[in-house]
């Protein structure tokens, strides 16, 4: 792997029983801008992403669809697959939980954990919810309209049947000093301090095998038992990378990971089991799990039967992938709550990406075109302004690697937007267009400055909104080995004399009366 520092990141694999929908789109675009923003700065990355294809839920959905769940999973797992080639996502993995070669890795875990007697027989007589695939204790349950209810709001059922159990209990300390010690595990702060409390309230056991179904990872020596569709999930993200075989290459280089992305909803699944069971199982933990907020769709919540799911791919259709990879990422601090709606899209996309941003590449490029026959400009010796464009532009990276090493996605974005705004005041200060005959030199070097920040913006915008950075790299005709983040420095400034390509409006504005607009 040479001296390249090595970045392994994943997205939580997907249910198949439903659609994919934004909130899978969501995680899936989250993951992708830090994949390829590591890439760009000279790291090996490993992206992960795939489908969690088992459990009763599956079993569930295949049986009212009348078809096995092997079928109904083949085409299910294929929506998923195929949204991440919609997004133009750079996952290099793809996995499916009825990998044979993850069934393989989930048994040798159990096996693990059983040689390591962290696994015993007994009766479990309980709530589970089926939606969620999660155990709940009685004070969790609340009587709503005669149904019984978890917290997440999801119809609970009473189950009694023999089952195998994980030895959590015995977690509950070694869970507390690890999260001391490795104060970044969890994120963001507020969210930490819920898992903390939670395992400060005492641990049981957990149950991690099911009788009173079929549809899933066969225990070992023990097939009337199929494991806990948690415990088989998680597992997902040491079977991609050659689990059991420690000795992988794949393995060595990238375990632990560097970044389980998740949504709040699953983050005591990542932050509280995962966890305790590669501890038990002696194998590293993760170094960091981040749990970022729910979408809701004008104002409500998004769920099937409220008939308001909003689909990714119409929305691909109808703004483009970067309008809305900038939007999502945008809109919410990484980590809250958003709301999704037409008109925030409208927003975002017309002030920032067409007047911010469009225009003053457009405003550059067309004075270079029309005044130099599409040459960029010789500079002249440069004045404080100048030199104050520059060296924000210079400095533009490290601001954004320290947010993006956080995932606060909203502030880089905001450091980027610093320095484009402060080119929009510098041209609209400096007027290159009123200094043809009065200045040419002078407006010779507005235009390279211009052009050098407008090289600094698109190459750390790449991994934002990597077809319109493309498109205006080409325009620049900046080689493609000359874009990653080592070139962010005065040694490899744009070259006076370089052809530019005629460029095209990069993000033409929203129209409130068309439904589909050129696809950035
Ligand atoms: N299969 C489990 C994960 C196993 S990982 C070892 C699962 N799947 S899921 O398909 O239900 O959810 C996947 C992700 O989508 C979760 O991170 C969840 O938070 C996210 N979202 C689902 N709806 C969402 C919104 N409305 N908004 C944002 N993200 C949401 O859980």
């Amino acid at each position: 792997m040479g001296n390249k520092k090595n970045y392994f990141i994943t997205t939580p694999i997907y249910y198949v029983n439903d659609s994919p929908h934004i909130g899978h789109a969501y995680t899936t675009l989250a993951c992708d801008v830090l994949a390829r923003f590591q890439r760009l700065d000279g790291l090996n990355v490993k992206f992960l992403t795939g489908t969690d294809e088992h459990g009763q839920k599956v079993e569930k959905a295949a049986n009212n669809e009348g078809i096995t769940p092997k079928k109904f999973v083949d085409k299910m797992s294929k929506n998923f697959s195929e949204l991440t080639k919609s997004l133009n996502t750079s996952n290099d993995i793809f996995i499916r939980t009825t990998d044979k070669m993850h069934i393989k890795s989930v048994q040798s875990l159990w096996e693990r954990l059983e040689s390591n007697k962290q696994i015993y027989l007994d009766k479990y007589a309980g709530w589970y919810s089926v939606t969620d695939e999660a155990y709940y204790s009685q004070d969790e349950v609340t009587k709503i309209n005669n149904e019984n209810i978890a917290p997440t709001g999801a119809k609970v059922e009473w189950v009694e049947e023999p089952s195998y159990f994980f030895k959590l209990s015995e977690w509950q300390d070694p869970l507390l000093e690890f999260y001391q010690k490795n104060s970044d595990f969890i994120a963001p702060e507020s969210r930490k301090n819920e898992v903390i409390s939670f395992v400060k309230e005492g641990l049981r056991d957990l149950s991690i095998s099911r009788t009173s179904f079929k549809w899933g990872v066969p225990v070992p020596k023990n097939s009337d038992h199929v494991v806990y569709v948690w415990l088989d999930a998680l597992a997902n993200y040491i079977s991609a990378l050659g689990f059991p075989n420690t000795k992988d290459q794949n393995f060595a280089d990238f375990w632990p990971a560097d970044l389980h992305m998740v949504g709040k909803d699953i983050l005591r699944f990542h932050a509280v089991y995962w966890p305790a069971f590669l501890m038990a199982a002696n194998l590293p933990t993760p170094k960091r799990i981040f749990a970022h907020g729910w979408w809701t769709n004008e104002g409500k919540k998004i769920s099937k039967s409220l008939n308001n799911i909003v689909d990714p791919l119409e929305l691909l259709q109808s703004y483009g992938l970067d309008r809305i990879r900038y939007f999502l990422l945008r809109e919410v601090p990484f980590g809250s709550d958003g709301n999704f709606s037409k008109e925030a899209i409208f927003r975002r996309s017309n002030n920032e990406l067409s007047n911010d941003l469009g225009n003053l590449m457009q405003r550059v490029f067309s004075l270079i075109f029309n005044n130099f026959e599409g040459m960029i400009p010789e500079s002249g010796s440069w004045t404080s302004e100048d030199k104050k464009i520059i060296k924000q532009s210079n400095h533009l990276i490290e601001g954004v690697r320290q947010e993006i090493s956080k995932q606060c996605f909203h502030k880089a974005l905001d450091k980027i937007w610093f320095v484009i705004m402060s080119a929009n005041k510098y041209i609209d200060q400096q007027a290159p267009w009123n200094l043809k005959d009065k200045d040419i030199n002078r407006m010779k070097t507005i235009l390279y400055v211009l052009t050098e920040s407008i090289r600094h913006i698109s190459i750390v915008m790449q991994p934002f909104i990597p077809n319109a950075m493309q498109k205006v790299l080409d325009y620049l005709s900046i080689p493609k080995e000359m874009r990653d983040f080592s070139k962010l420095n005065d040694k490899f400034q744009i070259t006076a004399g370089t052809k530019i390509i005629k460029p095209k409006a990069i993000f033409p504005r929203l129209d409130e009366a068309k439904e589909n607009h050129d696809p950035v």
